[in-house]
């Protein structure tokens, strides 16, 4: 009796497996005849009947469509479903199909897709092909980001090279110099304005005092070029309001540092140093650009855009205020700017920023009055050495920021210049008299 029955069961599996096998089969094949591509294929060639007036096809052949690049190391399926890109009569077709902005300039056969976009190259459905799945470090940038990645192979024209060249009166010579459109070099290469912008920005705030660009700049904390490669579970989302992704972690940081990483006072972890600039939704979308465009693909040279004429100027030759003084002043001016001293002491020195539990106030301390304590060669000792802060409260936290020592990097003409510009913060008597800053 047992033995039978189990016998049936036998059988019936059997025959349920076979069955089983025989559907599986099937649904193979329906979606290889029928693959989530096959639609838009279908779709495109009627659209592509009506734009030239004739009899829409009664049948499509269906072919995964790919741009092979070896030379930069990627196979491109995305006109599998995006077919019109270069094809200018589809100006106005809806997407995936519409024709690209800038086709001509760079060619879909010699570019693909995926060295400015991100997304994953080989992959043909949606979700996969744009990135936005597990294991995907790089999604399809949004559309105000693409910018970043024209720097793998414009970055001399986006003027992007690290270290920034000494700067001086104005803000950022390097990027807008005085005269510059008549010299031809104008804001940097068209669709990148953002990273120009970006730029603008990391030098003006003095971000280098706090963050390297590869290996050049703070010790506070980490180097930017990095940045963009951070992989996404080791971020902190439990602070951020939007989508769970890279970009949006770095723009919510950028506009609210504090609220994306408050830290836990309690447990001896300080709110991040990291100032609150105020920054608009435009100026944290420029700064996330610039952030992102240290990420490179990497690229052969023919591929790389070489910008002899755009080439910072190591020592931009503008005109120095008359009188040797001045002069001076000037350049010690612009060491505080080259080496960030700005992103911790402020423009001009005016202080600020938030320093937990220093015993200066929880702030870094302003430059404003250095010359009234401190004689030249002390001023000059202490930027060599540096300084850490004291606490103040001995039970609370490390303060987040201290003086880093500058001996291996000012030279010794950067160190007196920085110094006599440092004492000439010191207001006047008559200033002072006036009871003004
Ligand atoms: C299976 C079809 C398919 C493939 C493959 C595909 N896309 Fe798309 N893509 C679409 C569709 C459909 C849209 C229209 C907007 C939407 O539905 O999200 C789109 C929209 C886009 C957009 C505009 C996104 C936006 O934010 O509006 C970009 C950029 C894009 N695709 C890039 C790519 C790149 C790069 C690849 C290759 C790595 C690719 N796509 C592969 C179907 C596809
Ligand atoms: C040289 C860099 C570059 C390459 C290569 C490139 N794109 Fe783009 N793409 C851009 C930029 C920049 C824009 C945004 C233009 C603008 O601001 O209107 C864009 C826009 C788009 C859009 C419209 C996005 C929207 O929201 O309107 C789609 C879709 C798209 N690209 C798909 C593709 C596909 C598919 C390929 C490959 C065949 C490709 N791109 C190749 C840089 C590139
Ligand atoms: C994979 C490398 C690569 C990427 C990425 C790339 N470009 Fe280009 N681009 C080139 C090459 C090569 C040329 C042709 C240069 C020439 O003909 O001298 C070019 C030409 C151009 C031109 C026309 C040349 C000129 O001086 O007017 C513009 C504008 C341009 N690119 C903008 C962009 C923008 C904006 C991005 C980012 C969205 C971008 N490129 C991304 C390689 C690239
Ligand atoms: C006073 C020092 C200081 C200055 C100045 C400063 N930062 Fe930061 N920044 C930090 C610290 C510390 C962190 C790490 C803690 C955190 O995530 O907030 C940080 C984090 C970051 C991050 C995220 C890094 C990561 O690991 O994901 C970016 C991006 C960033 N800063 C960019 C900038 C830019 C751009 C500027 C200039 C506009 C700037 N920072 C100015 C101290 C500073
Ligand atoms: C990472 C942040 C940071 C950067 C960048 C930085 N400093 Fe400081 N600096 C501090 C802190 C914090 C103190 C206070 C140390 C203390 O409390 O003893 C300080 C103190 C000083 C002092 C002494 C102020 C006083 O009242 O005693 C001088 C002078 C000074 N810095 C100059 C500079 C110069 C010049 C640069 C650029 C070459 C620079 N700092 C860059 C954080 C910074």
């Amino acid at each position: 009796m047992a033995r039978a029955t189990s016998r049936q069961v036998l059988i019936r599996l059997f025959f349920a497996s076979t069955v089983g096998l025989v559907l599986l089969l099937a649904v193979t094949i329906w979606r290889q005849l029928h693959p989530a591509w096959g639609p838009y294929q279908v779709a495109y060639a009627k659209l592509l009947a009506r734009t030239t007036g004739q009899r829409p096809p009664w049948f499509t052949p269906l072919e995964v469509k790919q741009i092979h690049l070896p030379q930069l190391g990627r196979t491109d399926r995305c006109t599998t479903c995006h077919l019109g890109v270069d094809n200018p009569k589809m100006a106005d077709a809806p997407q995936p199909f519409r024709t690209h902005p800038d086709y001509l300039i760079h060619p879909v056969e010699a570019f693909g897709c995926t060295v400015c976009h991100g997304g994953q190259g080989m992959a043909v459905t949606k979700q996969d092909a744009h990135g936005f799945v597990k294991h995907w470090e790089r999604p399809l940038l949004p559309k105000p980001l693409l910018a970043a990645s024209c720097a793998s192979c414009h970055e001399a024209q986006a003027h992007l090279t690290t270290p920034p060249a000494p700067l001086t009166l104005t803000p950022s010579p390097i990027l807008s110099p005085p005269g510059g459109e008549e010299r031809g070099e104008g804001v940097g290469l068209a669709g990148t304005e953002r990273l120009v912008r970006g730029k603008q920005l990391f030098d003006r705030l003095g971000c280098i005092g706090c963050h390297a660009v590869r290996g050049w700049g703070g010790p506070i904390s980490t180097d930017l070029a990095t940045v963009a490669y951070k992989p996404l579970d080791e971020f902190d989302f439990r602070y951020v309001r939007g989508p769970h992704t890279a970009v949006a972690w770095n723009l919510e940081h950028f506009k609210e540092p504090q609220r994306v990483n408050p830290g836990d006072p309690a447990n001896h972890v300080p709110p991040t140093p990291m100032p609150n600039y105020q920054f608009t939704e435009e100026e944290a979308t420029d700064l996330t650009a610039l952030v992102f465009s240290y990420w490179r693909e990497e690229v052969p040279s023919k591929y790389r855009v070489a910008a002899a004429p755009l080439t910072p100027d190591p020592s931009p030759s503008l005109p120095l205020p008359s009188g040797e003084r001045d002069g001076v002043r000037e350049r010690g001016r612009a060491v505080f700017q080259k080496y960030g001293c700005v992103g911790c002491h402020g423009i001009e020195g005016r202080g600020g920023m938030k320093n937990y539990n220093a015993s200066t106030g929880g702030e870094v301390p302003p430059l404003t009055y250095v010359a009234q304590g401190l004689t030249n060669d002390q001023l000059k000792a202490l930027i060599r050495e540096g300084r850490y802060p004291t606490k103040a409260d001995p039970r609370g936290p490390t303060p987040p920021l201290w003086m880093p020592t500058w001996k291996d990097k000012l030279s010794p003409e950067e160190l007196d210049d920085v110094v006599e510009y440092l004492v000439s913060l010191y207001p006047s008597e008559m200033t002072l008299a006036a009871g003004g800053s």
